[in-house]
């Protein structure tokens, strides 16, 4: 699971760059050192399937493919529906500078969500949809501590969150200011590729306020309401918004990185 989360992770984080794996370098003013990355873990499987390809068939297989294969396989292995991801992406070197303006935030409202993802070409179906990989995963208390004691500067906990809901999350994120501590994004399912974080939605269990605000908001609560009800329907339509996903500023000449690491 740790691993598999990660994968996700290294795949939006990516995307939003486009899908090159500069997210993997490491050094100064990588993406890697950018505020909202920093806590994304595990960049030794990447690491260890990278020099196995290498070995094994030198030069051939990017750093950009890995990650979006590995996003695949962690569908797969959570649960999830398998889907035919695309290759043939080579890597790039983009630069950590304009990762907070690309990304959007944990804070936002579905109006401001959801431009994120149709300057990109992706609907806002997608966004929810894709949004749906919340199932899995955690998020540090930091990011939606605010919910929890003073949303919106009123001195009093988001009235949108479920009531036992809201005592479990401030027992689990005692620090009014937010720390590090990590809970899971869908409360009770979080190693399952499935729909119950749509359902925990329903029952006003979102962690992150965008992910409430998807389950509120008019343009959107159907999207989560037909999810919530089909895993035929979340499996097929999450599988075509990664591979829609994983066409966001892909390379198409260029350089296969030997070491993911280092341009
Ligand atoms: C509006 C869009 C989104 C926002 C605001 C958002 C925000 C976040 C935040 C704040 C976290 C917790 C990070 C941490 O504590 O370090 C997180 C975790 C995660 N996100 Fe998103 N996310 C969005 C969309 C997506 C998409 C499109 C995907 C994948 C297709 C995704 C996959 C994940 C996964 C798998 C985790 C758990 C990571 C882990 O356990 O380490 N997210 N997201």
């Amino acid at each position: 699971m740790y691993r598999t989360g990660t994968c996700f992770k290294y795949f939006i984080l990516s995307n939003f760059q486009g899908c090159d794996a500069s997210l993997l370098l490491t050094g100064s003013g990588t993406e890697q050192t950018a505020i909202p990355n920093q806590s994304v873990r595990g960049y030794g499987v990447i690491t260890d399937a990278k020099s196995q390809l290498e070995a094994s068939c030198p030069g051939v297989v990017s750093c950009a493919d890995i990650v979006a294969l590995a996003a695949r396989d962690s569908v797969e292995i959570l649960g999830g529906a398998p889907y035919d991801a695309e290759t043939g992406r080579f890597d790039g070197t983009a630069p950590g500078s304009n990762v907070l303006a690309k990304l959007p935030g944990p804070n936002m409202t579905v109006e401001e969500a959801t431009p994120f993802f149709t300057n990109l070409g992706l609907t806002q179906e997608d966004m929810v949809t894709l949004l749906g990989s919340h199932t899995v995963g955690v998020s540090q208390c930091l990011f939606f501590v605010d919910r929890l004691y003073n949303f919106k500067g009123t001195g009093k906990p988001d009235p949108s969150l479920d009531v036992s809901y809201l005592a479990k999350l401030q027992s689990l994120c005692p620090d009014v200011t937010g720390d590090t501590t990590n809970v899971a994004l869908d409360e009770n399912s979080e190693f399952a590729f499935d729909t119950s974080y749509f359902r925990n939605l329903q029952a006003s269990k979102g962690v992150l306020r965008i992910d409430q605000e998807i389950a509120n908001d008019a343009s959107t609560s159907g999207r989560v309401n037909t999810l919530s009800a089909s895993s035929n329907t979340f499996g097929a339509d999450f599988g075509a918004a990664m591979i829609a996903m994983g066409r966001i500023g892909v390379l198409t000449t260029g350089n296969v990185r030997a070491i993911c690491e280092s341009s």
